[in-house]
């Protein structure tokens, strides 16, 4: 028989994305030992493209906790969006609005400097391991089976569990139907993203409304552009060649003497578009957090927010039972993260149904209707604080 080796963690942490390497690490900043499993390798997770806007809540987390200060040195602030509409830009000043910035700091950046603070800090993190097993999370020694990149067989007995192994958790279905609630919500339509090696067609980002749909103009560095589009949710990226791309961006983006900077196009994706959350995100001792436990469509870019808020606040939870023996404070982790899930919930779907056209017969009522919104949004001081406050992402609760 093969031999198993058998050791103990406080937490066991299945997902090495952001916010599980985020949680270990806070973790390990107060004193409490954990280890991480992921089926994918770091290389994998360094080179899958997310969004690329962080509020100033996650900046001040990954600078002020210790993780890193390169975000602050290779990002770049943003102090506002332009909102484009019947061909004329509208810029929402944040820094005017709620005195707050957001940062441009693509999500793969974010991971490396995780995975290397775990790593100069000495953290246990196994990437690519295989057949993950989560047994017993309502008994006080919930287990995590696993053979890890070595072919070494592993059995963790750990005294909490944390799903955050992304919008497949595995995780999350280990909280039975009779106890969890999912919430869903589909949408007609998808974001078709390219990566394009052009230069900044602009200092921040462009979210544009037009006949032809929703565009996004987006950025990585001065050299390297990322830009979505609304497409149909069935659209395969092989039926796109680069003129149609460019065709497409140019239309919805048009006028104002805008000009877009176009280059080599080297990536495109299309991108699932919902909403979902699982409600409540803790089961025993088994607790789910980031896209494990709910996924927000893309537009305003929180979906990495919120999953580094979830662990701020399961951080600090967990430090009380474990640290003063406060178990009750467990019980804070659910309703303290979905409160904010759930206001993000709805900026992200209000955000997405204002800016996409929709498919059907009303299409021209519901576009003017935008447009009317749009234009009471720009002229308003409280409409354009509503917005700037929920991008810029919204002080979190203690
Ligand atoms: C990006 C993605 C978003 O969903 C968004 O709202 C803004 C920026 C990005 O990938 O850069």
């Amino acid at each position: 028989m093969t031999e198993v080796t058998r050791s103990r963690t406080t937490v066991g942490i299945v997902g090495g994305g952001p916010a599980g390497l985020m949680l270990s690490h806070l973790l390990h900043r107060d004193g409490i030992d954990s280890v991480v499993i992921d089926i994918r390798t770091r290389e994998e997770i360094e080179h899958t493209h997310r969004a690329g806007i962080l509020e100033a809540g996650s900046v001040d987390l990954l600078v002020d906790q210790g993780v890193s200060d390169r975000v602050h040195r290779d990002g770049y602030r943003h102090e506002g969006i332009e909102l484009r509409f019947g061909g004329r830009g509208h810029r929402i000043d944040f820094e005017r609005l709620v005195g707050e910035a957001v940062w441009l700091y693509p999500q793969t950046d974010v991971f490396i400097d995780l995975a290397g603070a775990r790593e100069r800090d000495g953290g246990t993190v196994h990437f690519g391991v295989t057949e993950p097993v989560v047994e017993g999370v309502t008994t006080p020694t919930p287990t995590l089976r696993f053979t890890d990149a070595q072919g070494e067989q592993h059995e963790l007995a750990c005294d909490y569990v944390v799903g955050s192994d992304g919008s497949r958790s595995m995780c999350r279905g280990l909280v039975p139907a009779d106890v969890a609630r999912h919430h869903f919500r589909e949408y007609p339509f998808a974001w078709f993203g390219i990566m394009t090696e052009a230069p900044m067609s602009a200092p921040e980002l462009i979210y544009a409304h037009s006949p032809q749909g929703f565009a996004l103009i987006s950025q990585r560095t001065e050299t390297l552009q990322r830009m979505y589009f609304q497409c149909d949710p069935q659209d395969d990226p092989g039926n796109w060649t680069d003129d149609r791309v460019w065709d497409q961006l140019t239309r919805r983006t048009a006028g104002d003497g805008f000009e877009l900077r176009q280059g080599p196009i080297t990536e495109k994706v299309v991108l699932r578009f919902r909403s979902f959350v699982c409600e409540p995100m803790r089961h025993g001792n088994l607790f789910l957090a980031g896209d494990a436990a709910h996924t927000v469509p893309p537009t305003g870019a929180k979906g990495l927010n919120l999953a580094l808020m979830d662990v701020k606040v399961l951080a600090e939870v967990l430090r009380r039972a474990v640290r003063g023996g406060e178990h009750s404070a467990l019980d804070e982790y659910s309703p303290r993260a979905l409160e904010r899930v759930w206001k993000a919930q709805h900026f992200s779907y209000w955000m997405s149904s204002m800016l996409h056209t929709l498919p059907g017969e009303f299409h021209a009522f519901d576009a003017a209707r935008q447009v009317g919104e749009l234009t009471s949004l720009v002229q308003s001081q409280a409409g354009s604080r509503y917005l700037a406050e929920g991008y810029t992402g919204w002080p979190s609760q203690s």
